[in-house]
């Protein structure tokens, strides 16, 4: 195995780190398509079923080319343990439940993916899991939730889809003061532009779907934390459940994460210029991105992050006509759910993402009928600008 020595940068361990090399001296990392192992002997099985020896039993478990992106999203997020997962959602689900059990509570912010909002509203309120949500931004909220019983603080930051940016240091010591573990779903921040556990976070989760892979091909996701909180919450639910990666999808990501840093930075300095374009436009009502002054969060966001965003929040005049004449418009970037990609994607959270909320409560949550969230890719950013300029006029 060729581990880089610690001190080496981010872009240097996306393109080495965890790299277990097999006897054919491959430059490339291998593929490992196995379900399973074949043992020397029968004793040897007994002892690596039994943890007395380490090595692979079966790949629902691990398997070398999921320990690879394990071990590469580790050390680029320089958490001490990482578990692959078959998605984003399998990666939030598990993190939330290794953490609680019935007549638990969790305390999480309004503002999240909307599946996310469904797994702690719906499906762990059947368990017992009760769960209070509350602003973000507001730090009272954060501290007055908090009951005897909670176990887990949860939040996404910069939010989907409006962009918002959350103080993972002031809310980790708030979740800690109250005997709980903060989760942060790290998305949209990307592990280059923002790293949870470093500001004391518990645990940080990715779709890998996204920017990791950035190439829109498949699905993944990632848990990352301490040894042992990975160890005691996750390890043998993610064994005996089930939820694993496919070590083809892990060979891509492993791909993927190469290339992540060019990508993300390219990505974010086309979505700057953009925004900076657009701002003030007569056919917008808002436009957010991390990274302008007129961020609501612009002190937070310098203070945690060490990069913009490629995403960025736009509220089109006209609700829902307009965005849907807006999204028409646009002959480059596709219409979509998806972000984080090479191709820029353009998305209407009030019909898609967001659709399960009701009006208010998209309200609440700043998600009008005009709100699109563009996430801009690798073209030429002037030809993205004529297409989003052109667009507008057709407002
Ligand atoms: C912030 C956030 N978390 C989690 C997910 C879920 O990821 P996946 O689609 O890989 O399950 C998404 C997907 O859009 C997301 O935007």
């Amino acid at each position: 195995m060729s581990a880089p020595k610690k001190d080496y940068r981010p872009e240097t361990r996306l393109v080495h780190a965890g790299t277990l090399r097999s006897q054919f001296g491959e430059m490339s990392e291998a593929l490992f398509l196995t379900q399973g192992y074949i043992y020397p002997s029968a004793e040897e099985c007994e002892a690596r079923f039994s943890g007395k020896i380490p090595g692979y039993v079966y790949s629902r478990y691990s398997n070398p080319t999921m320990s690879m992106f394990e071990q590469r999203m580790a050390a680029l997020e320089g958490a001490e343990a990482a578990r692959s997962t078959s998605t984003g959602m399998a990666a939030v689900t598990t993190a939330l439940m290794g953490l609680v059990r019935g007549g638990d509570h969790i305390v999480a912010s309004k503002a999240m993916f909307g599946s996310c909002r469904w797994v702690i509203e719906d499906w762990l309120g059947r368990f017992g899991v009760t769960s209070t949500l509350v602003d973000g931004a507001d730090l009272d909220q954060w501290k007055k939730a908090a009951t005897k019983n909670t176990k887990v603080f949860f939040m996404e930051t910069p939010t989907n889809p409006t962009l918002q940016v959350y103080d993972i240091a002031a809310v980790a010591e708030i979740a800690h003061a109250a005997g709980a573990k903060l989760v942060v779903d790290n998305v949209f921040a990307t592990p280059l532009y923002q790293s949870p556990l470093k500001l004391g976070a518990d645990v940080v989760v990715y779709s890998a779907t996204k920017h990791i892979d950035g190439q829109g091909r498949v699905l993944g996701g990632c848990i990352l934390g301490s040894e042992k909180v990975i160890v005691d919450n996750y390890h043998q639910l993610l064994r005996q459940t089930g939820p694993s990666l496919s070590p083809f999808n892990a060979w891509v990501l492993l791909k993927g994460l190469e290339t992540l840093s060019v990508r993300v930075a390219r990505e974010t300095e086309s979505a700057a210029k953009i925004a900076d374009r657009l701002a003030g436009h007569d056919k917008l009502t808002r436009l957010v991105y991390p990274g302008r002054k007129d961020h609501p969060q612009a002190a937070t966001v310098a203070k945690q992050m060490s990069g913009g965003s490629s995403l960025i929040a736009l509220e089109v005049k006209g609700g829902k006509e307009g965005a849907f004449r807006f999204l028409n418009g646009l002959s480059l970037i596709g219409i979509t759910n998806n972000l984080g990609d090479a191709k820029s994607l353009i998305t209407h959270p009030t019909t898609t993402t967001h659709q399960r909320l009701t009006p208010e409560q998209r309200a609440e949550l700043g998600i009008g009928d005009g709100l699109v969230r563009l996430s801009i890719g690798l073209e030429h950013v002037d030809d993205l600008i004529d297409d989003l300029l052109g667009a507008l006029e057709k407002v």
